[in-house]
């Protein structure tokens, strides 16, 4: 079978010309890379999404409802007690692991490099937001007199990079065999006339399929599998850029146990309707977080009979499932959002474009999409001064000044109180 050909015949197919002809201009070892990446390349998938970006999102009739949660401040104290008792007992039996997603690009704090490696000015000293993270799953190692297993995932872009850092600063005094880092997989760019873009190093222009991905790409990397062999029950997942992120909360763990659900989740109050946070609902029964861009305006001002927003439970990226709901989420297809975004691209002359204007479409997949598939999940309100704290924009809300003023008070109350 003619490799070269079959690929020409599928590229036809599919009205990607402008791959035939670079793919003729390409010298013997380049030609090879770029016929190894169209034979990985789902053309029927990505035309499929492309198409979608044409139509009208189609709005069914679905029944929602806001979500049931329970208030941690107003837990009563043997109800507090029995949850920490049980979540206790699995992160001490060694059933507990911890997923950091830090495969995103970080483009609104303007940071060059992985989110992760940024810095942020807490204490004079600084702290990196891996740093953060690290302290929090060090002290409870130290609470509950064990050591939990840290996956982090990485995009193919900032792959090395992460590594490199993490090398560079001994992971920060984490026992380097508990960590294992994984990446997480891409789907091609595709501009207004369902063109493949071409990368500076010619071939087809991939990018992160955003986090959703999390769930096959623990599969596909071999960690799903890897936990299951160290007798892993329970993983948290949860965002790189949350530095108040609580990754083994017992409290929420105990909770998701003693109500015998998959799935569970912190939340906070929504600090105004407007804020930049995806919100819990039930949809049709099922759990659902509608993102802040698609939540309709009404929704997100329609008060309860407390005054209290309905769609008030912020999902903070804080997410805990059960190893077989990892393992079911990790089969099934999440539906794909698409982002019209700046990307630069080689022309067919071979020049590098770099566009001011959004050129071309990015498919990314939602880590809270795969909430649907389950019948129930568990909620636990927080306080946002003691869990939620996001660097998210290099000024104003959910900045690095916000998170550093969070942190240290957050810190400095911990320090009177011990
Ligand atoms: C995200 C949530 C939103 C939530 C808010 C809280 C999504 C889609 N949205 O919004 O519901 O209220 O955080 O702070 O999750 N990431 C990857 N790979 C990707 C894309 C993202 O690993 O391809 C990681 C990022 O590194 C980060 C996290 O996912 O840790 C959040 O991604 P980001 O795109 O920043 O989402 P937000 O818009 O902040």
């Amino acid at each position: 079978m003619d490799k070269e050909q079959d690929a020409i015949d599928l590229l036809k197919s599919y009205g990607q010309n402008h791959i035939i002809n670079l793919l003729k201009k390409l010298d013997e070892v380049k030609k090879e890379e770029l016929l190894e990446q169209i034979e990985k390349i789902d053309f029927g998938q990505i035309m499929e999404l492309y198409d979608n970006t044409k139509k009208k999102i189609e709005i069914k009739e679905n029944k929602i409802e806001s979500i049931p949660y329970l208030d941690k401040a107003k837990l009563r104290e043997e109800q507090k007690t029995k949850f920490d008792k049980l979540g206790e007992e699995i992160i001490k039996s060694g059933k507990y692991a911890v997923v950091t997603m830090a495969g995103g690009q970080g483009t609104r704090l303007g940071h060059n490099g992985p989110k992760g490696t940024f810095k942020l000015d807490v204490y004079g000293k600084g702290k990196y937001l891996f740093e953060i993270l690290k302290d929090n799953l060090e002290e409870a190692n130290k609470k509950y007199d064990t050591v939990i297993p840290w996956y982090i995932m990485t995009s193919k872009e900032n792959n090395q990079a992460t590594v490199d850092f993490l090398e560079k600063h001994n992971y920060f005094g984490y026992p380097k065999e508990a960590v294992t880092i994984f990446t997480q997989s891409e789907l091609p760019l595709v501009d207004t006339e369902g063109k493949l873009l071409i990368s500076k190093d010619m071939k087809i222009k991939e990018a992160s399929d955003g986090n959703g991905g999390t769930y096959s790409s623990l599969r596909a990397s071999g960690c799903l599998a890897d936990m299951k062999n160290k007798g892993i029950k329970w993983v948290f997942i949860g965002g790189v850029d949350n530095v108040l992120l609580k990754m083994a909360d017992v409290t929420l763990l105990g909770m998701a146990v003693d109500k015998g659900v998959q799935i569970a989740s912190k939340s906070v109050v929504k600090a105004n309707p407007h804020e930049k946070v995806g919100v819990f609902c039930k949809m049709n029964g099922h759990p659902k977080v509608i993102e802040y861009a698609e939540l309709p305006e009404k929704m997100a001002e329609e008060v309860d009979y407390d005054g209290e927003l309905k769609y008030g439970e912020s999902h903070i990226m804080c997410n805990l499932y059960t190893i077989d709901a990892i393992e079911k989420a990790s089969k099934e297809p999440l539906i794909y959002h698409s982002a019209f975004k700046k990307n630069s691209y080689i022309d067919e002359e071979g020049k590098e474009i770099i566009p001011t204007e959004p050129n071309s479409y990015k498919f990314e997949s939602f880590i809270f999409d795969a909430f649907e598939f389950f019948d129930d999940i568990a909620i636990l309100r927080g306080k946002r001064e003691d869990d939620f704290a996001p660097v998210k924009n290099r000024e104003g809300v959910d900045s690095p000044k916000t998170a550093k003023e969070l942190y240290e008070k957050y810190w400095n109350r911990q320090n009177r109180k011990n």
